[in-house]
């Protein structure tokens, strides 16, 4: 893998500096009330979690409300998400990203965590490479194409074997409309493989949210750990996924 690619996927999963700079950008000269309502919610609710006024799970649940409760074509316009990813030409099975904006009409300022909102494009075969994360959370809506989509709860840090226990949570295609979350309290892991060209999601997710969480295995500075999933289940169903470097899972998981 060449610096420059690798420079590309870990900017898109830049940290505290870049995700704070989400500025407010008139992409709709007269944005629909109603997808206006919507973004202010997704910024209270992020504020809400943020200083710690609701549960994990609390913003897991309503941000799949959120998300799942507004037209998808509106949203896409709202977004911006035909000009966003246009350019994009998928050259390898990473993910290209692009950050939408919220206008100005939205207030998202104060929120205490750095917070992003992402789209992640992928050509048929391309992926989201299998991580967990620490001390994150992040909401990921298929807006187009389709995805195979496999998510796990951490049970356990396994520091002797570097690696996570992982129990198996779901697989299954998610098109259009379909929606997965996760936190440190549910579905921490996920892995993704697009099933159809330009297949897209749009993905909520706030960072550095504990400061008295800890893990046993740490995570990069983006919050991410990789792991290799695709080992046997025990009697109990649970993997214990090898944690893998990016290098690793690229040559297993996305390769050319
Ligand atoms: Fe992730």
């Amino acid at each position: 893998m060449t610096q420059l690619t690798r420079r590309t996927f870990f900017e898109a999963f830049a940290g505290a500096a870049a995700l704070h700079a989400i500025m407010a950008s008139g992409a709709l000269a007269s944005p629909p009330a109603d997808l206006n309502r919507w973004a202010q919610d997704v910024a209270d609710l992020n504020r809400a979690l943020a200083a710690g006024k609701i549960p994990l799970l609390g913003w897991q649940e309503q941000i799949t409300a959120l998300n799942t409760g507004v037209s998808l074509d509106a949203l896409r316009r709202y977004l911006d998400f035909d000009r966003l990813t246009a350019a994009m030409t998928f050259p390898t099975n990473l993910a290209e990203t692009k950050d939408p904006k919220f206008p100005q009409a939205v207030n998202i300022a104060g929120i205490e965590r750095p917070w992003f909102l992402r789209f992640f494009g992928m050509r048929k075969g391309g992926a989201i490479i299998p991580h967990v994360h620490n001390n994150m959370v992040s909401s990921h809506l298929v807006m187009q194409g389709a995805f195979r989509t496999r998510t796990f709860d951490r049970v356990a840090d396994l520091p002797a074997e570097n690696a996570v226990l992982l129990k198996p949570t779901l697989d299954q295609t998610l098109s259009a409309g379909g929606m997965i979350t996760m936190s440190d309290d549910r579905t921490n892991g996920h892995w993704l493989i697009a099933e159809a060209d330009r297949s897209f999601t749009f993905d909520v997710g706030l960072v550095n949210l504990s400061k008295t969480r800890t893990y046993a295995m740490q995570a990069n500075k983006y919050n991410m750990i990789f792991v290799d999933p695709t080992g046997k289940a025990d009697g109990r169903g649970l993997v214990a996924a090898p944690v893998i470097s990016f290098e690793g899972a690229v040559a297993k998981f996305a390769a050319q």
